[in-house]
């Protein structure tokens, strides 16, 4: 009876081999993948290294390294914040003009007319609240586990880079629904900047286009906000999580004892 399931279960085996060898053995296959199935060593590492959106990632991972505990994935999570602030932001700016006469308008037609307008503005905002926070918290969490040291000081300033990108694009969006708290707001930053010893009154000039928050004000911000910074800000986090990967995976403190560093 046994003899007969295993003779059963090794045709199945079999047949299945056959099935993926054909599979993975075709011309079309081979003209896309250079390699065969992920199943050793050589061919997992092959699939990472020829593959674009796998490059980014280790062959191998850490166990300890995917641990809540260990990142809490702050670094991640400020990422899929950056991606649905993108996705959104796309969207807002089929209904968005970057006009004196026009943003506050749009605004409330998002609000009023356009349909699920308030869900997508508001998750816009939510988004961008939220990224601020995990940033920071990110960056205090790789701080107090000591990940700035050696390799990774490039890194760190990088992160640095990253943070102020992020905290740029949260000043710049916030002039756009040119509201009271926009108008106000973006006021207030300009004569922060005015304070500035020397070239105060030049870099003031720079950020707002003129003497005072008008037209080329919203024009600049809108560029910033929705052209470059998100542009800088993805080619720095690609440098960012190359080099995470770059300099050895996440650090991970010695374990006690001595024992094997999964
Ligand atoms: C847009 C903002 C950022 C994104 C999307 C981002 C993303 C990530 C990701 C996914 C990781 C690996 C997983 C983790 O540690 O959670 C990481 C690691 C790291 N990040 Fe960031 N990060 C950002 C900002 C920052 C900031 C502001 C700093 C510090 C000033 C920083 C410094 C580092 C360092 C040093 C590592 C390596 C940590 C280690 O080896 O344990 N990052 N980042």
């Amino acid at each position: 009876m046994s003899e007969t399931k295993d003779t059963t279960l090794t045709a199945e085996r079999e047949k299945r081999r056959g099935l993926m060898a054909f599979l993975h053995g075709n011309r079309v296959f081979r003209s896309l993948f250079r390699h065969g199935l992920p199943d050793t060593n050589r061919n997992r590492a092959l699939a990472t290294f020829s593959n674009f959106f796998l490059h980014v990632q280790p062959v191998k991972v850490r166990l300890r390294a995917i641990k809540f505990t260990q990142t809490f994935y702050l670094g991640g999570l400020s990422l899929v914040c950056f991606s649905v602030l993108t996705i959104t932001g796309i969207l807002l700016m089929f209904y968005y003009h970057p006009s004196v006469p026009r943003a506050y308008e749009d605004m409330k037609d998002l609000q009023f007319v356009v349909s699920s307008g308030t869900f997508l503005r508001n998750l816009h905002r939510w988004s961008a609240h939220v990224m601020v926070a995990l940033v920071f918290l990110h960056m205090v969490r790789v701080f107090f586990a000591g990940a700035y040291k050696p390799p990774r000081e490039f890194n760190w300033v990088l992160g640095v880079i990253l943070f102020v990108l992020t905290v740029l694009l949260s000043y710049t969006g916030y002039l756009l629904p040119w509201d009271q708290l926009a108008y106000w707001a973006v006021t207030v930053g300009a004569n922060m900047a005015k304070a500035v010893p020397v070239m105060g009154e030049d870099i003031r000039f720079l950020m707002l286009g003129g003497t005072e928050v008008g037209e080329n004000a919203l024009i600049r911000f809108y560029v910033l906000h929705c052209v470059v910074l998100p542009l800088v800000l993805t080619v720095v986090i690609a440098l960012h999580l190359w080099r995470v990967r770059k300099d050895g995976g996440l650090h991970l403190p010695p374990l006690k004892g001595g024992e094997g560093n999964q």
